[in-house]
């Protein structure tokens, strides 16, 4: 089933009249019900993805403009355009033409931390009205089409309807995940010159309570851009509103009208910008734009979790990651979908919260991480069966490669082994599913994405830049031709775009991702082929870490590696080589101010499970640290380092494994 399979399905099989039906079936996206259709969409979208792309975004939204050309694509200087000439804003899409049909439908669903506070139910006539409002408060304190807005806030409505309300008038949104520090807040907020932030007093995750204003405060230290704060009121906190610059969102939305006139949108204008980790430097703002982004993240919500008219989807991931933006925002409400927003964590007040959740809304979609997958079957499995979740059609999951075991537990304790699991490949770069089954059309085995989704072209590449025909081969996964939902550039920077994703193949966008193709052409993802570790879903880049690592007055030194974990799937250990000074330091000690470290600079999530002081690290003669040999040793394959003649000190190797040895 995969390129070569398609190809060989006889191209006769298309008929005028077969290609009218198909041609039909885009009135409503493709509604794939079987793998049969499956494979005739595919070939079509791969024959002519021009004319397919065309169809689906000529029947399915409402353009106040037509485009002049679908694509233009310029492989060497990496550019792309879809749908120039376009007209639109994706709140209308998103929004307004659902006010006549389901004015009265809930869009939102939104679940508080505490299971005693009251949930809210937020319809589209008054996400309509909120998103409006907020808008107005937006332009009122001077927010322009094109200004960069940063939103740094919990999970509460509030983010939601900031994002769209940017989208609303033309804004850029940057969101930021409300876990990071506050350097990485203001590297972000610098990087693209953010004119406003929009944050809350505080937040709550589990039993815990969050001064997320004092992180703002302490960011704003150094953010020159940032003209206006906008605080919404969350936990009543008591917080210091600095003059000039603080206002309170209810102040603002008392003094507005609830109509804002959508400003009108070039296709190829930004819609938002993202940032994601990369295996050097600082992180990169990935560029999202209007038009195709809206084509690509309807189409494959619709396909990818089958939803239909009166469902309730839940999305458990932060809106601070592409996972909120494309499947809790501008995925579901492109289809008129109810989708839940969830405040909370999975443990808190137990770990049958989610499924309490389920319960409790009738929750027919359900899409998480193999990282809380792990978390949650690590429980008593009571704390599934005292919900009744039998309201469950879809299981999805995301981030990073579910393994087997979770994979089953997932299968048999959710979904009652009756509800397929999509486990979608994608990243923050390919702004939607790009490899996942289609429930109840495509046949799903573990571990495994399965197949593309129409308008998607993997290919496998071998070292030596050759492609890797037929089945059963793994290599480093690419993509051929380009997609709607594509980041642009990474922001301010094309051509660390260009390196990054185009230049390690000619012609094709690079993941960084491994894969195999098994014997009937699945995808199964193997991992990270290059310095990005996924810890709990998260990508980290070593080299900010190291960074931060090396800022201890005492380090000299230092690489990170990670190493497989029950729940997180991955951890870190840090090796450490100390200054002189450095020698005679309580290591404990030192290690709990090189984690307080990372935590200031990047956040807790890239703390460091192990930290081992060592006197060398193992580098090649040219000075290129070996990670790989760090890595077997963490991972308890110190046999398997194969070849070390090339190492300038092999002996430093076993000191390694020495130091190692007392964790595994
Ligand atoms: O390595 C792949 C892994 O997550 C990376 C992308 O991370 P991010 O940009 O944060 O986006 C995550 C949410 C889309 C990928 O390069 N990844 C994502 N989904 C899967 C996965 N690895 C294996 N299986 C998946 N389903």
């Amino acid at each position: 089933m995969n390129d070569e399979s398609l190809q060989n399905t006889s191209e006769q099989a298309i008929t005028p009249e077969k290609l009218n039906y198909l041609k039909e079936l885009t009135q409503h996206y493709y509604n794939i019900d079987s793998l049969a259709k499956y494979m005739d969409v595919y070939r079509i979208s791969k024959n002519d993805p021009e004319d397919f792309w065309n169809t689906i975004a000529e029947r399915n939204f409402e353009w106040r403009k037509k485009w002049d050309s679908v694509l233009k694509w310029n492989p060497k200087k990496a550019e792309v355009t879809w749908f120039e000439g376009a007209q639109l804003n994706i709140t209308e899409n998103a929004i307004d033409r659902h006010l006549e049909t389901r004015g009265n439908k809930t869009a939102i669903i939104w679940e508080p931390n505490d299971p005693e506070e009251k949930t809210l139910y937020i319809s589209y006539n008054e996400l309509s009205k909120r998103v409006n409002k907020m808008a107005n408060v937006l332009k009122k304190n001077g927010i322009k089409k094109g200004d960069r807005v940063c939103i740094y806030l919990p999970m509460i409505p509030e983010l939601a309807i900031a994002t769209l309300a940017c989208a609303r008038i033309g804004a850029v949104h940057s969101v930021v995940f409300a876990g990071f520090s506050a350097l990485a807040l203001s590297s972000r907020i610098n990087d693209s010159e953010c004119k406003m932030l929009i944050t809350a007093d505080g937040s709550y995750r589990g039993s815990k309570s969050i001064n997320l204003k004092g992180i703002v405060d302490e960011a704003m230290g150094d953010t020159p851009s940032i003209e206006c704060v906008l605080v919404v009121k969350q936990t009543s906190s008591d917080i210091e509103m600095v003059k000039d610059r603080d206002i309170w969102l209810h102040d603002e939305l008392n003094q507005v009208d609830d109509k804002c006139e959508a400003e009108v949108m070039d296709a190829e204008d930004t819609l938002f910008i993202l940032y994601t980790s990369g295996s050097t430097g600082t992180p990169k703002g990935m560029v999202h734009t209007t038009a195709g982004y809206m084509v690509y993240t309807a189409f494959s919500f619709k396909n990818v979790f089958q939803y239909q008219e009166n469902d309730v989807y839940w999305c458990t991931a932060d809106i601070g990651w592409i996972t909120g933006h494309s499947y809790i925002v501008y995925g579901p409400l492109l289809n008129g979908a109810t989708t839940l927003m969830f405040e909370g964590v999975p443990s808190y007040p137990d770990y049958g919260r989610f499924w309490e959740i389920v319960e409790k809304h009738k929750v027919n979609q359900f899409y998480t991480a193999p990282t809380a997958i792990r978390a949650l079957a690590k429980q008593d499995v009571e704390f599934v069966d005292k919900h009744d979740i039998s309201s469950l059609k879809v299981l999805g999951t995301v981030g990073e490669p579910i393994n087997e075991e979770a994979w089953n537990w997932y299968y048999e304790n959710i979904g009652k082994r009756k509800c397929p699991i999509v486990d979608t490949w994608w990243q923050t770069e390919t702004g939607g599913i790009m490899i996942s089954p289609i429930p109840f059309v495509t046949p799903t085995k573990p571990t495994f994405a399965t197949l593309p989704l129409p308008g998607i072209q993997p290919s496998l590449m071998d070292d030596k830049g050759e492609e890797l025909k037929g089945n059963s081969v793994s290599g480093k996964l690419c993509i051929k031709h380009p997609w709607p939902s594509m980041a642009r550039t990474v922001y301010g920077n094309h051509q660390r775009y260009i390196d990054t994703y185009f230049s390690a193949f000619e012609n094709l966008y690079f993941t960084g991702d491994g894969a195999l193709r098994d014997e009937v052409g699945y995808y199964r993802i193997t991992g990270r082929v290059d310095d990005v570790i996924i810890v709990s879903g998260h990508n980290l880049g070593t080299a900010p870490i190291e960074d931060a690592i090396n800022e201890h007055p005492a380090v000299a030194e230092s690489a990170i590696v990670g190493f497989a974990h029950k729940v997180k799937g991955n951890a870190l250990a840090g090796f450490v080589i100390l200054k002189n000074e450095g020698e005679s330091r309580d290591k404990q000690n030192l290690s709990k101010e090189i984690n307080q470290l990372i935590s200031s600079k990047i956040g807790p999530i890239a703390k460091l499970d192990r930290i081992h002081f060592v006197s060398g690290l193992p580098k090649t003669r040219s000075g290129k640290i070996m990670r790989r040999i760090m890595r077997k040793i963490s991972s308890n394959e110190g046999d398997q380092i194969g070849d070390i003649s090339t190492l300038l000190d092999p002996d430093i190797v076993e000191e390694i494994k020495e130091k190692v040895q007392p964790f595994l």
